[in-house]
């Protein structure tokens, strides 16, 4: 039987955090479709890449390129950002993630557009947010603890040309699906914002609360 959750968001929501704890707690297989365009958007970096050869390099991607341990930089978050527009690109990943997310036994994916184009049917939708100064904050540590020489107004400004990009892109733009759960962890641990996602689908998996 598959069970879909979709989790939206923008970046340094909290969304990756809390989609990991729900697999991990009902026992359900995760997929962060962030890397997917993040491993794109390295191997696009440093050419000028048209649509074309953009979406070739979307359909080779192997699972050694996701594995990859610089996806999470904040430079490639950039380019992530600058090839997620191309309709060529996303075009190529939809397969993957919709058959992903009806694999028996349940699936979490996380994005910008799972509850709205990827899985417009998932059994449970929520869109993780915060303020961007809370984001920023959040991404700050995160970036500085693993040595990454930037500014907290650094990432602020990243993060609100991200937010930019994603939210405003005519084709699968960011924004939370009518019928998702908005769930704003500006207030909120990390420990209480799970806690919350858990109770949300606790209510809706078939087979108890895991
Ligand atoms: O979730 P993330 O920060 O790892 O995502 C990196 C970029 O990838 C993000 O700025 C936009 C893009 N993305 C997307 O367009 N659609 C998704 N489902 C996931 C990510």
């Amino acid at each position: 039987m598959s069970f879909t959750v979709a989790i939206d968001g923008p970046a340094a929501s909290g969304k990756g955090t809390i989609s990991r704890a729900i697999a991990e707690h009902f026992g359900f297989a995760y997929l962060d479709t962030g890397l997917l365009y993040r491993a794109v958007g390295k191997k696009a970096m440093g050419f000028d890449c048209n649509p074309k050869a953009a979406a070739k390099l979307a359909r080779e991607l192997t699972a050694d390129d996701l594995a990859a341990d610089d996806l999470r930089s904040a430079e490639v978050a950039e380019a992530a950002s600058k090839i997620a527009p191309i309709p060529e690109v996303r075009a190529a990943l939809i397969a993957f993630q919709k058959t992903f997310a009806k694999q028996p036994g349940g699936a979490v994916l996380d994005g910008r557009d799972i509850g709205t184009v990827i899985c417009p049917e998932a059994d449970v939708k929520m869109f993780v947010t915060a303020s961007a100064q809370v984001r920023a904050h959040r991404r700050f540590k995160e970036l500085t603890d693993k040595g990454e020489a930037i500014t907290e107004a650094q990432v602020l400004a990243d993060i609100q040309a991200r937010d930019a990009r994603d939210a405003g892109r005519d084709i699968a733009p960011m924004v939370a699906a009518i019928d998702a759960l908005v769930l704003d962890t500006s207030a909120m641990s990390i420990t209480q914002a799970i806690a919350a996602a858990v109770d949300v689908i606790g209510e809706k998996w078939p087979v108890g609360n895991g």
